[in-house]
C-alpha cells in the first residue's frame, strides 16, 4: 500500500484491495483532475507512460457513460486533464492519447499547446474494426493515437524496438544450411542519390559471373567490403549461384523492428475482440461499450516501457490498461470516476491476479500473482462514501 496522506482526500480501502500487499499498484475511484492533484507530490516525474482513452465526444450514449458534451466544454475539460498529467512524466516518458475523427484535430492543436509542438512524436492509426458498416456513407474503421514525449531525444533513446512478428519470422529460412542459423536476403544495392565513387563497380560472384548495377543504383558496400562479405558467405547468389547478389540478414542478429504508425486489427485487436474478451470474463453482465483490446495496450507498453516502469491511465474504463500493465510486470495507477471502477475493474483485476488466460495472457505466459490497492477520492461528489462501497461489495459479491 502506498502511503498517501489523508489530507489529500485519497483513502485506501483494504476490503476492495486484493493480492500481495504493498504492490504499489493503485486503482482509484475519483474524478481524474482532483485525483491527480492528490497524487502530484508522490508521483511527479515518476510515470514512464501515460495512456488515456477519454470520452471522444462523438455524440454517443453508452451504458456506462455519456459521450455527448458541448465541444467547448469537452475541449476545456480534456485540456485541463492533459495539463495536470504533464508533470507526472519521467524525462524519457511519453503520453499516448486515443481519439477518433470527431475531435482529433481540435485535440491535436490543444495538446500541441500543452506538450509543445516539438514534443509531438507521431499519430498512430489503429484499425479498430475489420468488418464493414454498410449503413454509413463511409465505413469508418480507424481511430487515432496521438503520441507526445516529454523530451523526444530521451524518448528515442529509451523507447523499445518491437519483436519481429511471426509473419516476419517465417521469412527467415536457411537455404544453404548456414551454421549461423536462419537468414533472409535483402537487396544489395540502394538508390544512388548520395553514393560515392567507390560504390560503383561490377560484382564478381564465386562462380565468376559478373553483375552490374541497375540504372540509378549503387552497391550498399564499396568493392573491398563486398569482396570480404562474399568470402564470409554473407552474400547470396541464389541456389544455383547465378542470381543477383543479395545480402544475408541473420535472425540471430535481428534485435527488433522499428514501430510503424499503421496498426492493423489483426495484430493489435479490434473493438469487437476487446468486447468479446470482456464478455468471456463476465458472461451475461452489461457490456462495457468502449473497451480497448489488450493487444493494443500491450503494443504501447512494449514500445514505451520496460518491466517495473510506472504506467498511468486517468480514464480507466473497464481496466484494460491496468490489466495489461499487471500482466506485463509494469507498476500502474488507474483512475476511473464511474461506478464501474468497483463493479467491473476490481473483478477484472482479481481475475488477472488469479491467472486469467484471455487477452494477452497466453502470448506472454501470464500465470497470475501480484496485487493492487484500491483507493477512493473523497474530494468529489461523484465518488462513493465508504459505507456505500461496503454495500456495493455485498451487492456485487466482490
Ligand atoms: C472510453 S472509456 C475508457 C475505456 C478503457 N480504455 C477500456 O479499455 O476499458 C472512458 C472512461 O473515462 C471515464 N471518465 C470520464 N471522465 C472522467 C474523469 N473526469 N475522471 C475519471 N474518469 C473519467 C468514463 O467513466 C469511462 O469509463
Amino acid at each position: 500500500m502506498i502511503k498517501i496522506n489523508d489530507r489529500n482526500h485519497l483513502k485506501y480501502v483494504k476490503e476492495q484491495s486484493f493480492g500481495t500487499e504493498n504492490s504499489g499498484n493503485m486503482i482509484i475511484q475519483g474524478e481524474n483532475c482532483s485525483v491527480l492533484d492528490s497524487l502530484k507530490d508522490n508521483f511527479i516525474n515518476k510515470v514512464k507512460c501515460i495512456y488515456i482513452d477519454p470520452p471522444y465526444n462523438n455524440g454517443e450514449k453508452y451504458t456506462h457513460y455519456d459521450d455527448d458534451k458541448k465541444h467547448a466544454i469537452w475541449l476545456n475539460e480534456i485540456s485541463k486533464t492533459l495539463e495536470k498529467l504533464k508533470c507526472f512524466l519521467t524525462e524519457d516518458g511519453s503520453i499516448w492519447i486515443s481519439i477518433d475523427d470527431s475531435e482529433v484535430h481540435y485535440l491535436k492543436v490543444a495538446a500541441d499547446k500543452i506538450f509543445g509542438r516539438k514534443n509531438f512524436i507521431t499519430t498512430v492509426i489503429w484499425q479498430q474494426r475489420t468488418t464493414r458498416e454498410n449503413r454509413k456513407v463511409f465505413s469508418n474503421n480507424h481511430e487515432y493515437i496521438l503520441v507526445y514525449a516529454r523530451n523526444p531525444q530521451k524518448f528515442k533513446l529509451s523507447r523499445n524496438l518491437l519483436p519481429p512478428s511471426s509473419e516476419m519470422l517465417s521469412r527467415y529460412k536457411n537455404q544453404d544450411n548456414d551454421p549461423r542459423g536462419p537468414w533472409q536476403s535483402v537487396t544489395a544495392h540502394v538508390q544512388a542519390g548520395h553514393a560515392v565513387k567507390s560504390q560503383f563497380y561490377e560484382v564478381i560472384s564465386p562462380n565468376g559471373k559478373k553483375h552490374s548495377l541497375p540504372n540509378g543504383r549503387c552497391w550498399s558496400y564499396n568493392k573491398e567490403r563486398m569482396e570480404q562479405e562474399i568470402i564470409n558467405n554473407n552474400i547470396w547468389f541464389g541456389k544455383d549461384g547465378n542470381g543477383v547478389p543479395r545480402i544475408k540478414k541473420f535472425l540471430s542478429k535481428t534485435v527488433g523492428i522499428t514501430p510503424e504508425t499503421l496498426w492493423m486489427g489483426n495484430d493489435v485487436g479490434t473493438s469487437d475482440r476487446a468486447k468479446k474478451h470482456l464478455l468471456s470474463l463476465f458472461p451475461g453482465s452489461p457490456v462495457f461499450d468502449t473497451p480497448k483490446p489488450e493487444h493494443l495496450i500491450r503494443r504501447i507498453l512494449e514500445i514505451a516501457t520496460t518491466e517495473g516502469d510506472l504506467v498511468m491511465d486517468a480514464y480507466l474504463g473497464s481496466g484494460t490498461t491496468t490489466a495489461v500493465a499487471h500482466k506485463m510486470n509494469r507498476r500502474y495507477i488507474g483512475i476511473e470516476v464511474g461506478q464501474h471502477s468497483l463493479d467491473l475493474v476490481i473483478p477484472r483485476m482479481k481475475k488477472v491476479i488469479e491467472g486469467e488466460n484471455g487477452g494477452v495472457s497466453k502470448e506472454i505466459n501470464w500465470q497470475g500473482g501480484g496485487g493492487f490497492g484500491y483507493y477512493y477520492h473523497n474530494g468529489n461528489k461523484n465518488v462513493l462514501a465508504i459505507d456505500e462501497l461496503k454495500e456495493n461489495r455485498l451487492k456485487y459479491s466482490i
